[in-house]
C-alpha cells in the first residue's frame, strides 16, 4: 500500500484522443504552482470549438467514480472511433480512461478502481445556474459526484445553490476563505477605486 503518499498530488498533463474534435492525440500541459502568485494556474484560450470545453469535459469524464460511456456524438471518427484519456500526475501515477472497442460506448479504466473523484473538482463549463433552491446540503465531494456525465451537454449549472446551505451553516469559516483569497482582495480594491472616483464626482454635483 502507498501510504506514504501524499493526500494531494498535482496533475502534470491530459492526454486527450479522440474525443470530439481531438483526432489526433493532443497534450495539454497543466501549470504546477511553485509558489508564486498564479503559478499553479492554467488559463485556456483559444476560438470557438477550439476544443477548450472538452478538455473540461475529458477531466469530468476522470472525475467519475465508475468509468463513463463515451457515447457515438462523443467520439471522433477520424481517431478511430475511440477515445483515450490519460492524466498524469506528479508523483508519476498516469491515469487512463479508454474505450473498450472501437464503435463502442463502454470504457475501461486503468490502473483498475483508480478513483480520482476526491482530487479533481471541475464545474460544468456554462455559466447559467438554477436560481431555486433546493434543500439539499451538499458538500463538495457530493456535489462533484451527483453532476455525472451526462451525454449531451446541458445548458444549466444543476445543484449549484444547494451548497450554500453548507456557508450558513458555518459562515465564520467561510467567511475566513474569502479573506485568505487573494483575489478577492485584489477585485476589492480594484473595486474602491471607482467608487473613490464615483464620491469624488458626485461631491462636484451642485
Ligand atoms: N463526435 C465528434 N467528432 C468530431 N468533432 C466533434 C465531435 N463532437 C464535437 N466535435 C467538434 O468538437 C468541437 C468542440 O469544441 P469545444 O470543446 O466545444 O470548443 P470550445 O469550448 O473551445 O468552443 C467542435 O468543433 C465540434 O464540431
Ligand atoms: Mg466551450
Amino acid at each position: 500500500m502507498p501510504s506514504a503518499q501524499p493526500k494531494w498530488s498535482m496533475f502534470e498533463w491530459i492526454r486527450i484522443l479522440g474525443l470530439r474534435g481531438f483526432a489526433k492525440s493532443q497534450r495539454l500541459p497543466l501549470a504546477i504552482p511553485n509558489g508564486a502568485d498564479g503559478s499553479g494556474l492554467t488559463i485556456l484560450v483559444g476560438a470557438n470549438n477550439a476544443g477548450k470545453s472538452t478538455a473540461i469535459e475529458a477531466l469530468r469524464a476522470l472525475n467519475q467514480a465508475d468509468p463513463p460511456s463515451f457515447t457515438q456524438g462523443r467520439r471522433n471518427k477520424y481517431a478511430g472511433d475511440r477515445v483515450k484519456l490519460v492524466l498524469r500526475r506528479a508523483d508519476g501515477l498516469e491515469v487512463t480512461l479508454e474505450s473498450q472497442q472501437p464503435r463502442t460506448s463502454e470504457t475501461k479504466l486503468s490502473p483498475q478502481h483508480t478513483n480520482l473523484s476526491g482530487q479533481l473538482f471541475v464545474l460544468p463549463s456554462r455559466r447559467v445556474f438554477s436560481p431555486y433552491f433546493g434543500r439539499n446540503s451538499f458538500n463538495r465531494a457530493t456535489f462533484m459526484a451527483s453532476l455525472g456525465f451526462p451525454a449531451v451537454r446541458t445548458s444549466n449549472l444543476d445543484q449549484f445553490s444547494s451548497r450554500l446551505f453548507e456557508i450558513q451553516k458555518n459562515r465564520a469559516a467561510f467567511d475566513a476563505v474569502m479573506a485568505d483569497c487573494s483575489m478577492m482582495q485584489r477585485c476589492s480594491s480594484i473595486m474602491n477605486q471607482p467608487l473613490k472616483a464615483a464620491s469624488g464626482v458626485s461631491a462636484l454635483r451642485p
